[in-house]
């Protein structure tokens, strides 16, 4: 249809959840497909019955492209959305926005210089649960908040790390770190977009389990702007891979959830008992739930990829600004950057 707009995904690993949320998505059309592994690249051209190009710079050349994807390794985001920008190409943007706020206000600037809009992809921040407890947040239902603490005990093998799409993972250059960087940012963001916004951290970091420069364990305390307290513990060494686990306290109630389910709902109240019960039977334990991500890298759902494609796709046609922007994305950059600083020099880092 003449009216949707034509995609291009460059980065073919969680790429190819790119190509199905872009084929799902109303408004979008995939139009083409980019890697430099032809293996990759001629899969996606097969599946989506889409063009195909190894070389990036041609691609940004597709006059039928209005939105690129940016899926290629996280130290290459701002450069490759700084070179579709240029082009006067929107943008979809993998998590993290890149790897520095540095490189982030770069692909910033270059955003607002060309007009373009860019959609980033935080897609716990529209899980419907999340939504909820963020709500009890904002409207003051669980009282002024005391702290939000993120645990994810994640567990990646070795081989995880290495070959041709695993030796970047884990490195300083082009991951940004490792468990915190790569796996632990979609936590930072969420606790801090439930708590808004974090003021200072204090870190540790190291190497625990496997064969990388940066780290495979982060433990690291937040002091929120709104003067709660917070903990975040990242890993990839925790076999077999367990779930997510989120706690909030506030002065009213506390709330426990791992990754999709709700754990437990405690805010006073008349009503506290059927409140909980409600929550519970809305957002509670399922039965036969499905082993995912805390083990498997690829088990993550499309869905979300999906409601920001549609989002930017209405941003474009309403001219407003998407969901989730890149000055929003970039927060869970500087948070991460200021752990690792606060873990080499032993002191509290402000985050700007
Ligand atoms: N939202 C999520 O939950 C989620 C999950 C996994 C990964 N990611 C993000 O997706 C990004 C990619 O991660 P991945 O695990 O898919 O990595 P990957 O290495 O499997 O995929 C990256 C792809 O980029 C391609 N590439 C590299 N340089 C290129 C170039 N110059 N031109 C064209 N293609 C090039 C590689 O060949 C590879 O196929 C990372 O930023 C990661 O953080 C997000």
């Amino acid at each position: 249809m003449a009216d949707e707009l034509g995609f291009g995904v460059v980065g073919l690993g969680m790429g190819k959840h790119h190509c199905r949320s872009v084929s799902e998505a109303k408004g979008a059309r995939l139009v083409a497909v980019c890697d430099t592994d032809e293996e990759r690249l001629n899969e996606m051209m097969e599946r989506y019955e889409c063009k195909g190009y190894t070389s990036y710079e041609e691609m940004l050349q597709d006059d039928e492209i209005d939105v690129v994807n940016v899926a290629v390794p996280s130290g290459m985001h701002a450069q490759f959305g700084i070179q579709a920008a240029d082009a006067k190409k929107h943008l979809i943007v993998e998590k993290p926005a890149d790897i520095t706020p540095e490189r982030v206000d770069q692909l910033i600037g270059a955003v607002r210089d060309n007009g373009v809009k860019v959609g980033c992809i935080f897609q716990a921040r529209l899980n419907p649960l999340n939504r909820k407890i963020k709500e009890s947040i904002d409207s003051g239902k669980l009282g002024k908040l005391i702290g939000v603490h993120g645990h994810l005990p994640w567990y990646r093998a070795q081989s995880y790390y290495q070959g041709d799409h695993g030796s970047w993972k884990g490195t300083w250059d082009m991951d940004g770190g490792g468990s915190l960087m790569n796996q632990g940012v979609h936590t930072v963001d969420l606790i801090q977009w439930l708590a808004g916004g974090v003021q200072s951290v204090m870190g540790m970091f190291g190497v625990f389990g496997h064969e990388i420069e940066a780290e495979d364990q982060t433990v690291a305390l937040f002091k929120f702007k709104n003067g709660a307290l917070g903990t975040i513990y990242t890993t990839t060494c925790c076999y077999p891979g367990m779930d997510q686990l989120i706690t909030i306290y506030g002065q009213n109630g506390s709330v426990m959830k791992d990754a999709s389910e709700l754990l437990s709902w405690k805010i006073q109240g008349e009503n506290e008992k059927e409140e909980e019960e409600e929550m519970l039977a809305q957002y509670g334990p399922k039965e036969n739930k499905e082993a995912g991500i805390s083990a498997d890298p690829m088990a993550v759902s499309s869905d979300g990829h999906t409601v920001i494609i549609e989002d930017l796709v209405e941003a474009i046609q309403e001219d407003r600004d998407p969901m989730i922007g890149l000055e929003s994305a970039r927060h869970a950059v500087e948070i991460i950057n200021a752990v690792f600083e606060s873990g080499r020099t032993g002191r509290e880092v402000e985050v700007k």
